[in-house]
């Protein structure tokens, strides 16, 4: 009976490499995501430093991050110059010329989501806005006021 004797071996075999599995497994249950770094309810940063908003979830398979704009749609590609999800789950907004300003991506409100294959969630809304820096102030005295030597003068100094 060689034939029963082999099918008996494989049996065995396979039951070994099932239990194997098994415990393979029963050592990573699938996790939903958790933020291990929630993002600040809001942001303010200058046009010239730029900002970096961090965001980072764990869940088992490891969660993607990804932010969202108020609609709860993805950032758009095409503003990738001024605002972009990086690797890390971040967020980057990038330093930009006064002329760039949009309101649309400067002054607005952002999520960062976190999925795996358990489920997804969402982080409570980030307001971001960016200020145009004011460091370029053209002060000029009014030179045409006549003045008494000896006597104080009131200078006025012009602020665009
Ligand atoms: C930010 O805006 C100011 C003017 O409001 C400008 O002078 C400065 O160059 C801008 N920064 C950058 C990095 O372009």
């Amino acid at each position: 009976m060689a034939f029963t004797s082999h099918g008996m071996v494989l049996g065995w075999y396979f039951c070994v490499v099932a239990l194997l599995v098994t415990a393979v497994k029963g050592n990573d249950t699938p996790r939903g995501p958790r933020f291990s770094r929630t993002p600040p309810p809001s942001v303010s940063f200058s046009n010239s430093s730029g900002a970096t908003i961090d965001c980072a979830a764990e869940g088992d398979p490891l969660p993607t991050v990804r932010w969202i704009t108020e609609i709860g749609d993805q950032v758009r590609s095409d503003v990738s110059h001024l605002v972009h999800d990086r690797y890390d789950g971040s967020l980057v907004f990038v330093p930009f010329r006064s002329e760039d300003f949009r309101r649309d991506v400067h002054d607005t409100t952002y999520r960062c989501k976190a999925s795996n294959s358990v489920g997804t969630i969402i982080s409570p809304p980030v307001k971001v806005k960016a200020a145009l820096s004011k460091s370029n102030y053209e002060m000029r005295f009014e030179s045409d006021k006549h003045v008494i030597r000896g006597n104080a003068a009131l200078l006025q100094c012009p602020v665009p």
